[in-house]
């Protein structure tokens, strides 16, 4: 079982609660909300009112993805507005542990990630605390960029080490041809924008890549 979780990034910011709703109905598992603030990544995005907007009309869990500085200062914030999953970026901390137990103690799953250029390696001492690892395939930022082949062999080397339970999902350039290449390596969890939101048929193209 694959976790699509459709990137609301690429959906139509004036017709939010349309293209939630559109997704949804085609079958998308959780949402991804991609935070940015502008430090961290060269872009600015949604926040956490916009956040707790969307947890009043979304029937599935919200997968909130930050791509912040000092993300600790803001997991109460989204918690409270909502997020059922909060992934932090390893780069961003100095002690990942800190943060993981911090959005624990709110009863919600613990998500951290890594850029392209970070080693597989630094999720191990962690991997038994969190509940999902998310590699990035692209540099954070952006929707709508290719692919990065290479990050996708980390996948592999966490999933060797992972517990059963940990979710492995991958964020950056995923189509049909990329998610075939992450699912065949062990990720379990698949964040899509540009592809589900592009697509002419958005039912279709969640099924195409599960
Ligand atoms: C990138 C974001 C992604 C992005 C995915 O910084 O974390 O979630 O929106 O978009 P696509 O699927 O278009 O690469
Ligand atoms: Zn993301």
């Amino acid at each position: 079982m694959v976790i699509i979780s459709p990137s609301i990034l690429s959906a139509d910011f004036a017709n939010l609660q349309r293209d939630i709703e559109s997704v949804v109905k085609a079958g998308a598992d959780w949402l991804h909300i991609d935070v940015m603030d502008g430090h961290f990544v060269p872009n600015i995005t949604i926040g956490v009112p916009v956040t707790a907007s969307i947890k009043k009309i979304s029937p599935v869990p919200l997968d909130v993805h930050l791509m912040i500085e000092n993300p600790q200062k803001y997991v109460k914030p989204f918690a409270d507005a909502g997020a059922d999953i909060i992934t932090f970026h390893y780069e961003a901390v100095s002690n990942p542990k800190e943060v993981i137990d911090l959005i624990k103690s709110f009863g919600i799953k613990a998500g951290m990630s890594i850029k392209p250029d970070t080693s597989a390696d630094v999720v191990f001492p962690f991997i038994n605390d969190l509940d999902l690892v998310l590699v990035m395939t692209v540099e954070p930022g952006f929707g709508g960029q290719k692919f990065i082949e290479k990050c996708a062999d980390k996948i592999p080397v966490i999933k060797e080490k992972a517990p059963e339970d940990l979710i492995i999902q991958v964020d950056g350039g995923i189509n049909a041809q990329t998610a075939r290449i992450c699912t065949s390596y062990g990720a379990n969890s698949l964040v899509a924008g540009n592809y589900i939101y592009k697509s002419d048929n958005i039912k279709s193209a969640i099924e195409s890549l599960r």
